[in-house]
């Protein structure tokens, strides 16, 4: 292999969304719960919320969004798929692996899954980063995959939702460049956590929020005092959005650090555009910041050359602040028709539909059980079968 003597930019080459089957109206749900629906639009921020078909999941969704990438480029420069969730499908086995396979990925490829809450997805596009340095050569595919989903009736109802981003990670990427230096922040806290035996989470809402923006201001403290760009440097900035006023509220501490009014006139300026897809999709925790940062590239005018400052949040609690420099020409490598049309053309569905699906369950004591297509995506869950999910890939070129 040739000897690298100078660093070639690294980061994103390729970028692609998915989301589930099925919208839930927020104001249908804000009828059932008795509450006000300016609640869940305006207070949260939130129109509608993605609802999975019973026969999708994170795999399902994961190989959706890649395969748009997958289709477009050598999959034999893949040498590593990094699948990061906080929906996994099994305690051991990597959900990256069965992408591999729906992929059709070779086999001398490296399949993990990684988790942190809401920031595993952006640990994997780093570590994506430190492999592609190390071999130039080497493309990673990144998997941002998640489910929402709360207690009925409870106050993360309303932020549920659920997507997948796939990012290519490459040496000279023709998206955005990966900016050397973050702001890091962990601390040991419980705010939102999910024990093993429980399919919803535990979640302190009002004490995530608070960790949020404290985490988010220490973020940023330590990427400015590691020598990070001043403020004024960033074009746009794009938030982790568990619900897209969350957006809204760590932008305002971020102004309000550095003296500068955060009037409603400035971050609108500074963040509708990041919000547009979040709105309608809901939280789906590890895409949710790319779900973010794809809305922007699709709304924004043209920020070739420029720098977009990214806040990414996971409870428990990991932040991390980085920047990204637009490559000249990005707007072209895009899917905005694609990513528009993925989430226009869920189909709405009633109160009780969603409640139907969301008592389905998948068999626990290894009994067999073929599922009925409820989605129209690429893959499916065809069935369970001795404790073990068999997928099935439909060949559909999807739009
Ligand atoms: N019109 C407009 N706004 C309204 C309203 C109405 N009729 N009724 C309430 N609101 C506003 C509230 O003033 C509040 O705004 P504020 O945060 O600016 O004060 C907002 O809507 C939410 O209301 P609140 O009473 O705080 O909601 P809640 O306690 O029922 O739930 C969360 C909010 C975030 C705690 C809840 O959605 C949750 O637990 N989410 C899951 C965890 C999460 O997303 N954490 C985020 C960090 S990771």
């Amino acid at each position: 292999m040739e000897r690298i003597d100078v660093v070639s930019p690294i980061g994103i080459h390729d970028i692609a969304l998915a989301t589930g089957h099925y919208a839930l109206n927020l104001g249908e749900l804000a009828e059932r719960r008795g509450v006000d629906p300016g609640k869940y639009t305006v207070g949260l921020g939130q129109t509608t919320q993605t609802v999975p078909a019973t026969d999708e999941d994170i795999v399902t969704m994961a190989a959706a969004a890649a395969k748009q990438i997958v289709a477009e480029h050598d999959a034999g420069n893949i040498r590593t798929v990094l699948l990061a969730t906080e929906t996994g499908i099994d305690q051991s086995k990597a959900a990256a692996v069965y992408v591999q396979d729906l992929l059709g990925l070779p086999s001398s490829t490296r399949a993990v899954e990684l988790k942190q809450a809401c920031y595993g997805g952006t640990s994997a596009l780093q570590f994506a980063a430190g492999l592609v340095h190390r071999d130039p050569d080497h493309q990673v595919l990144v998997l941002t995959s998640d489910i929402a989903k709360y207690d009925v009736d409870s106050a993360g109802e309303a932020t549920q939702g659920a997507a997948a981003v796939a990012m290519l990670v490459s040496a000279d990427p023709a998206v955005a460049v990966l900016e050397p230096g973050s702001g890091l922040y962990t601390a040991n806290v419980q705010d939102f956590w999910r024990p093993n035996y429980r399919s919803t989470p535990m979640v302190d809402g009002k004490l995530s929020v608070s960790l949020y923006l404290e985490a988010a201001e220490q973020a940023w403290k330590d990427y400015e005092a590691r020598g990070g760009r001043a403020i004024e440097d960033f074009a746009a900035f794009c938030y982790h959005q568990p619900f897209t006023r969350m957006a809204y509220k760590a932008h305002a501490r971020l102004l309000e650090v550095h003296g500068i009014g955060a009037d409603q006139e400035r971050l609108d300026a500074d963040l509708a555009h990041t919000t547009v897809y979040n709105r309608l999709i809901g939280n789906s925790y590890t895409a949710s910041l790319y779900v973010g940062l794809m809305s922007l590239l699709d709304h924004a005018e043209d920020l070739s050359g420029r720098s977009v400052g990214l806040l990414s949040y996971g409870s428990g609690c990991v932040a991390e602040f980085f920047g990204l420099s637009m490559v000249p020409g990005y707007r072209q490598r895009l899917r905005t028709a694609a990513n528009r049309a993925a989430i226009a053309r869920r189909e709405p569905i009633s109160y009780e539909r969603y409640r139907a699906i969301r008592d389905f369950e998948l068999p626990v004591d290894g009994s067999s059980k073929v599922l009925e297509a409820d989605s129209a995506g690429p893959f499916r869950l065809r069935a369970v079968t001795g404790h073990s999910r068999m997928y099935e890939a439909r060949h559909l070129i999807q739009a």
